[in-house]
C-alpha cells in the first residue's frame, strides 16, 4: 500500500516538472579552419571546443544534452565527447546532409523523447566562451511562460550576422539573415542573432514543421522559427555580452577565444590564493592549491595537479603531472605523467618523463632525464645523468654523468639501488643489475654485476705516471704543427 502511494506521487512530481534539455549544433562542416580535425573537437586550452558549450548547458541545469553531429564526423566527436564527459550521459543524433540549423535541430529533437512541457535550450557547438550564467536569461523568461526567448548582441560590425527586426510594439518578429536582407534600413539593424536559443519544446515542433528552404542559402533556417511563432505568444531576445556568444569559424578566432579562456583561468586561480605572474598558461583540467607560486612562461596541461606552497619557476611544462606540497621546480623543467613528492626538487633544465616517481625531499638537477623510476625520500641525480627504468633507494646519490643502460635495442631492463647506496661521477650502470645497500661504486665504473650491500666496486684500468713524458709530448706536438704550416696543410 505504501509503495504504491509514494510510486504514485512520484508520477505526479514528475508530470510537473519540465525537463531541460539541451541541444547542441555541431554538424556544420568548418571549413574554414582549413584542418582535418572536425571543427568542434580542435582544442582551447586543452579541451575541445564542444566542450565548452556542453559544460554551459549543464551548468544552466539541462539535464540531457543532444550533440548533432554529420556522419563523416560522428565517431570522432562521440569519442571526444565520452573522454570529457566520463560520468553524464550524452545522446547524439544525426544529421545526414547539412541542409541548415532548422534541420540540424529537428534532428536533435527526433533523437528525444519528450514532455509536454519540457523545454530545449539550442546552442552551437563551437562557441567556447558561453558559460551557463549567460544563457540563464532566456532560461528564465521561457520558465515565466515565453514560447521563446534568445540572446542577441551589438556588434561593432554586424556583416553576416542575422539582424534582429522588432514590430511597432518593440517585441522581435523575425531574425533576418545577411543574404536575405531587403533595404538599407534592414541593414543598418546593428542587434543580431547570437544563436543561442531557449524555446518550449511545443513551441519549437510546430514551428519546425512549417520552415521551408525558400531564401537565399536555399537551408532550412532554425532563425524562421521567430517569424513562425510571432503572434502565437510571447518572444524576447536577452542582450548578451559579445564576447561570451563568439563563435570560432576559423584558426584565428580559435587563437583570440582561447586566450580569453586562459585569462580567465589565471583570474581564477588568483581568486584561489595562486601567485602568477606573467601570462602562464593553464588548461582548463588543471588544479592549483592556495600558496602555489607560478612564473611567467609556465604552461600546465592536462589534469595536472599543484599542491600548497609549489613553486613552478619560469617556463617550467608540467603536463598530467603531481607536484607535491612545497616542491620547488626550477626553471625550464620538464614534467610528463610524473609524481614529484613533498619539498621535492626538480632544474633547472630537468626532464620527467612519464612514470617518473620522486618521494619527499629528492633531488634530480640540471640535465637530468628520467623515465619510469622511482627515487625513494631524499634520494639526490643532481647532474648530467640518465635515470631510466630504475628504483633509487631512500638518501642514494648518484653523481655526476650516471648513465642508465637500460636499453639493448629490444628490451628495457631495471636497475635498482639500495637506500644509502653512493655512485660515483660518470658511471654507467648496464642493466639488470643491483647495488646493494650502503654500496659504494668507484667513479668511472661500468657496473655489469650486482654489486652486494656495503661493498666497493670498482671497474676502471690502473692510472699510470710518466714522469717528464708531458713535456716530451708537448715538443713532439708542436713540430708535428709547425711541419704542417709549412706545407700548407
Ligand atoms: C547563425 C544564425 C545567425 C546568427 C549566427 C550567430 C541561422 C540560419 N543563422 O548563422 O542568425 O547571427 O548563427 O553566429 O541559424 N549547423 C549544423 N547543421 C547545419 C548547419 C549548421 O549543425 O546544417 C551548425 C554549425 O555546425 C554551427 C551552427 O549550426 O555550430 C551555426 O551554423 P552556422 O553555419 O555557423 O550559422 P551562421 O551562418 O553563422
Ligand atoms: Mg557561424
Amino acid at each position: 500500500m505504501h509503495a504504491r502511494f509514494s510510486a504514485a506521487r512520484f508520477r505526479c512530481t514528475e508530470l510537473a516538472m519540465a525537463a531541460l534539455t539541451a541541444i547542441i549544433m555541431a554538424a556544420g562542416q568548418g571549413t574554414r579552419m582549413k584542418s582535418p580535425i572536425p571543427k568542434v573537437l580542435h582544442e582551447a586550452a586543452g579541451r575541445p571546443l564542444l566542450f565548452y558549450p556542453i559544460q554551459a548547458a549543464l551548468d544552466a541545469g539541462a539535464e540531457r544534452v543532444i550533440v548533432v553531429v554529420n556522419p563523416q564526423t560522428a565517431a570522432a566527436i562521440q569519442e571526444s565527447v565520452q573522454k570529457h564527459f566520463p560520468s553524464v550521459a550524452i545522446s547524439f543524433a544525426t544529421q545526414e546532409v547539412p541542409r541548415g540549423t532548422g534541420d540540424a535541430v529537428r534532428a536533435g529533437l527526433a533523437a528525444g523523447s519528450w514532455g509536454a512541457g519540457d523545454q530545449v535550450l539550442i546552442l552551437s557547438g563551437d562557441t567556447p566562451l558561453l558559460r551557463g550564467r549567460d544563457v540563464q536569461p532566456i532560461l528564465e523568461r521561457v520558465r515565466d511562460g515565453h514560447l521563446l526567448s534568445f540572446l542577441s548582441f551589438f556588434p561593432p560590425d554586424a556583416t553576416g550576422y542575422g539582424r534582429v527586426l522588432r514590430d511597432a510594439q518593440g517585441q522581435p518578429s523575425e531574425i533576418r539573415e545577411e543574404r536575405d536582407l531587403r533595404s538599407d534600413e534592414e541593414r543598418e539593424v546593428r542587434e543580431v542573432n547570437a544563436g543561442m536559443y531557449a524555446v518550449q519544446v511545443s513551441s519549437l515542433r510546430e514551428a519546425l514543421a512549417n520552415l521551408s528552404p525558400n531564401n537565399a542559402q536555399g537551408e532550412y533556417y532554425l532563425t524562421d522559427i521567430v517569424a513562425l511563432l510571432s503572434g502565437r505568444g510571447p518572444i524576447s531576445a536577452q542582450r548578451a555580452e559579445v564576447e561570451a556568444t563568439q563563435g570560432v569559424n576559423h584558426l584565428g578566432e580559435l587563437a583570440q577565444a582561447e586566450e580569453v579562456l586562459f585569462a580567465r583561468i589565471r583570474e581564477h586561480w588568483a581568486r584561489e590564493g595562486v601567485t602568477l605572474r606573467g601570462r602562464p598558461l593553464i588548461d582548463e583540467q588543471v588544479t592549483l592549491e592556495a600558496g602555489v607560486v607560478v612564473e611567467d612562461g609556465v604552461r600546465l596541461r592536462g589534469r595536472s595537479h599543484i599542491a600548497a606552497g609549489a613553486r613552478l619557476d619560469v617556463g617550467v611544462v608540467v603536463d598530467e603531472g603531481q607536484v607535491g606540497c612545497g616542491a620547488v621546480i626550477k626553471p625550464y623543467s620538464v614534467i610528463v605523467q610524473s609524481t614529484v613528492g613533498e619539498a621535492a626538487q626538480v632544474g633547472p633544465f630537468a626532464h620527467l618523463r612519464p612514470g617518473s616517481r620522486l618521494e619527499e625531499r629528492a633531488h634530480v638537477g640540471n640535465f637530468v632525464e628520467t623515465k619510469n623510476s622511482h627515487l625513494h625520500a631524499g634520494a639526490k641525480v643532481n647532474h648530467l645523468s640518465y635515470v631510466g627504468d630504475g628504483d633509487i633507494g631512500e638518501g642514494a646519490n648518484l653523481g655526476a654523468g650516471t648513465i642508465f643502460c637500460n636499453y639493448d635495442g629490444f628490451q628495457k631492463q631495471r636497475t635498482k639501488i639500495g637506500a644509502r647506496a653512493f655512485i660515483g661521477s660518470d658511471s654507467q650502470l648496464v642493466a639488470p643489475v643491483e647495488v646493494g645497500e650502503d654500496a659504494y661504486v668507484a667513479t668511472g665504473t661500468t657496473v655489469t654485476r650486482d654489486v652486494p650491500p656495503r661493498a666497493l666496486a670498482i671497474g676502471r684500468s690502473r692510472q699510470e705516471n710518466k714522469d717528464g713524458y708531458g713535456e716530451l709530448l708537448r715538443k713532439r706536438l708542436l713540430a708535428q704543427a709547425a711541419e704542417k704550416k709549412k706545407l700548407g696543410v
